[in-house]
C-alpha cells in the first residue's frame, strides 16, 4: 500500500514511499537490518504508560474525548446535506464487532474524517460504512476463529481493530505533528490519533494526481488523473489477469481513467490490487468494474466500498505475506527461528512489513517520525483507548524479527507444472516456490478458510496456460502438453 505523510504544516510538502512494485512478483522484502537479539517480554503487561521505559509500571492515563482538541483543516465545501445512504445488497448479518464497537466510539476516534469534516454517510468514512464492511469480514474485531490463549477474547477483539486503525493512521490520517507544538504531549496524542481517516486519495486533500480544478474535495474528483497516478504495472501476466484501463477522457489536466494510485483508508493502489479486491467483490455476488472505473472505491455506497477495500486488504494474505489480522490474531506460522526469537503468536510488529516494508523500530520521543515509528505509537494509543495490551515492546518492531517473511521456504504460487510440460499429456499447474498472480495457500502456513481456495486456483492456473501460453514462455513447440 502506499505511505502518505501529511507535513504540511511543518515542511509544506508532501513525502511518499510506494510499495516496492518488484517485491510484489518476487516476494522481495527489506531484510536490511537483521540483528540478532533475545527478545524477552511480558504478553499481559498492559502498557497504559506510551513513551514511559519501564513497562511495569501501569498508570491510568485519560484518553481525552473528541470535543477537546483543535479542529483540523477542512477541505472543500463538506458533505451534501442529503444523499443515498450506504447499503448492503447482500444484507450481511451484523458482525460480533457491532456488540462492542459503537458508532459513538467511532465518532469519538475519528471526529475529523473526511477531509476534516467528521464522519458523514454521504461520504466514504463513516460507522455506516464501517459497520457494512465489518460484516463481510466476520472474523474482524471479534472472538471468530481466533485460537490464541495469549490474550482473552475481549483482548483479542480490541488488538485487531487497534491494529487495523493504527495503519489507518499512519496512511491517510490527518498527521498533524503541530498538534505537539501547543499541547501537552498526551493531550496532542490524544487528538493527533484521533485523525485517522482523514484523507481520501494518496497525495492528500489537494492531490497533484488530480486536475487543480478539482483536487479531491469531493469523492468524485478521483475520476481521472495525471499520469503519474496510474500506478499501472504491465508484465505479461498482470495485463493477461489485470489489464489497466488505457480510457482516457477530455481534460488536459488529468486524461487517464485508469488511475489505480492510492484510495480508502489503507490506501488500496496498483491494478493488480483493485483487480485482486474486484476478484474478491465477484465472490460475494458484487460485479464492479474496478480495473476500468477504479474511483468506485471512492464513490460506491451499495456497497460502501473505502472501507471494505481497506478491510480487505489487512484480511487477505497474499503469499510470502500473511494477512495483517492473522499475524495480530496469531494465526500464521512464523517458522523455527522466528519462534525462537519471540515473533511467533499475536503480535503486531510485523504487520508494518507487510504493509509498507517498514522495520526502522519506534522514536524515542513523540510524535517521532512517520513510517514503523507512527504505526507503533498509534497502536500503543488504540490499544490504551480500548484497555487492551500491546504485547511485548519487542515485537511491536519487526527491526529484530531474524527471518523475512519471504525468506520462510514453502511454496507460494501456482504455477505450470514445468515436470510435466514437456509430456504428451495435458498442461497443469502445480504449487512453486516464487510468487505469482494466482496463490497457493500452504496448509502450514494459512488458516484453513484460504487453502479451500487453493482447487480453484489451480484450475484458474491450468485454464490460463491454454488461453495465454506465451505468458508463461511456453509455446505448442517447447510445451507438447498445449496440445492435449
Ligand atoms: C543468530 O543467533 C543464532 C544463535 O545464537 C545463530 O545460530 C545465528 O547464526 C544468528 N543469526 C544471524 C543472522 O546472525
Ligand atoms: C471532553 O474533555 C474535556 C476536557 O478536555 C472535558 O471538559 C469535557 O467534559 C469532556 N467531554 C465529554 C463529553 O466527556
Ligand atoms: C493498455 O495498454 C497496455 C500497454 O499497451 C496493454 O498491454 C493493455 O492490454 C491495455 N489495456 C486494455 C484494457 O486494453
Ligand atoms: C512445493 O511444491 C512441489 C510440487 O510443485 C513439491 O514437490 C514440494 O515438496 C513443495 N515444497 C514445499 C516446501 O512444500
Ligand atoms: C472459521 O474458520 C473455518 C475454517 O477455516 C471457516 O470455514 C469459517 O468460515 C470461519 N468462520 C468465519 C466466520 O469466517
Ligand atoms: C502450434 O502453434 C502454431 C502457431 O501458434 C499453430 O499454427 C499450430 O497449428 C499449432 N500446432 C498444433 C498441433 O496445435
Amino acid at each position: 500500500m502506499l505511505l502518505w505523510n501529511n507535513l504540511l504544516s511543518v515542511l509544506n510538502a508532501l513525502v511518499y514511499s510506494v510499495e516496492n512494485l518488484e517485491g510484489f512478483e518476487n516476494g522481495l522484502l527489506d531484510d536490511a537490518s537483521i540483528i540478532n537479539t533475545t527478545i524477552v517480554g511480558d504478553s499481559r503487561v498492559h502498557q497504559h504508560n506510551q513513551g514511559t521505559e519501564d513497562n511495569s509500571i501501569v498508570t491510568a492515563i485519560d484518553y481525552g474525548n473528541a470535543s477537546s482538541c483543535p479542529k483540523a483543516a477542512k477541505y472543500g465545501t463538506g458533505p451534501p446535506e442529503s444523499c443515498t445512504e450506504p447499503t448492503d445488497p447482500n444484507n450481511m448479518p451484523p458482525s460480533e464487532l457491532e456488540s462492542w464497537f459503537t458508532q459513538e466510539m467511532f465518532e469519538d476516534l475519528f471526529p475529523f474524517a473526511n477531509l476534516g469534516w467528521g464522519p458523514s454517510s454521504c461520504w466514504p468514512y463513516s460507522y455506516a460504512a464501517f459497520r457494512i464492511a465489518s460484516r463481510y469480514f466476520p472474523e474482524f474485531g471479534t472472538s471468530i476463529n481466533v485460537t490464541n490463549t495469549v490474550y482473552t477474547a475481549d483482548e483479542n477483539k480490541k488488538r485487531d481493530l487497534a491494529a487495523f486503525f493504527a495503519h489507518a493512521v499512519q496512511e491517510t490520517g490527518e498527521n498533524n505533528i503541530a498538534l505537539y507544538d501547543t499541547l501537552a504531549d498526551q493531550d496532542a496524542s490524544n487528538c493527533f490519533y484521533r485523525g485517522g481517516f482523514y484523507n481520501w486519495f494518496e497525495g492528500g486533500p489537494t492531490s497533484s494526481f488530480l486536475d487543480p480544478k478539482t483536487p479531491g474535495y469531493t469523492p468524485a474528483d478521483g475520476a481521472s488523473c495525471a499520469s503519474a497516478g496510474q500506478y499501472c504495472s504491465a508484465s505479461d501476466q498482470i495485463t493477461y489477469f489485470y489489464p489497466c484501463s488505457n480510457a482516457t477522457i477530455d481534460n488536459t489536466a488529468a486524461p487517464y481513467k485508469g488511475c489505480y494510485f492510492g484510495r480508502g483508508a489503507i490506501q488500496i493502489s496498483y491494478n493488480y490490487n483493485y483487480g485482486q479486491f474486484q476478484d474478491w467483490l465477484r465472490s460475494v455476488n458484487i460485479n464492479v468494474d474496478l480495473l476500468n472505473e477504479p474511483n468506485l472505491v471512492m464513490t460506491k455506497m451499495d456497497p460502501p466500498l473505502a472501507v471494505l477495500a481497506s478491510l480487505w486488504f489487512y484480511m487477505t494474505p497474499q503469499p510470502p505475506k500473511p494477512a495483517m489480522h492473522d499475524i495480530v490474531m496469531g494465526n500464521w506460522n512464523s517458522g523455527a527461528k522466528n519462534k525462537a526469537a519471540g515473533y511467533d503468536g499475536p503480535i503486531f510488529g510485523p504487520t508494518s512489513l507487510i504493509i509498507n516494508n517498514e522495520c526502522s523500530g519506534e522514536d524515542p520521543t513523540n510524535p517521532g517520525g512517520p513510517g514503523e515509528s507512527r504505526r507503533i505509537k498509534a497502536f500503543k494509543w488504540f490499544c490504551g483507548y480500548f484497555d487492551a495490551p500491546t504485547g511485548p515492546e519487542q515485537t511491536l518492531s519487526c527491526k529484530n524479527m531474524p527471518v523475512p517473511l519471504d525468506q520462510i521456504f514453502y511454496n507460494l504460487s501456482y504455477q505450470p507444472d514445468w515436470s510435466s510440460t514437456w509430456k504428451e499429456v495435458p498442461c497443469t499447474c502445480a504449487p512453486a516456490s516464487y510468487g505469482g498472480l494466482i496463490f497457493y495457500y500452504d496448509p502450514e502456513y494459512y488458516p484453513a478458510s484460504f487453502v479451500a481456495q487453493n482447487a480453484y486456483n489451480r484450475i484458474k492456473c491450468i485454464a490460463s496456460i491454454y488461453a495465454n501460453p506465451s505468458m508463461y514462455s511456453m509455446d505448442n513447440s517447447t510445451s507438447p502438453c498445449l496440445n492435449y
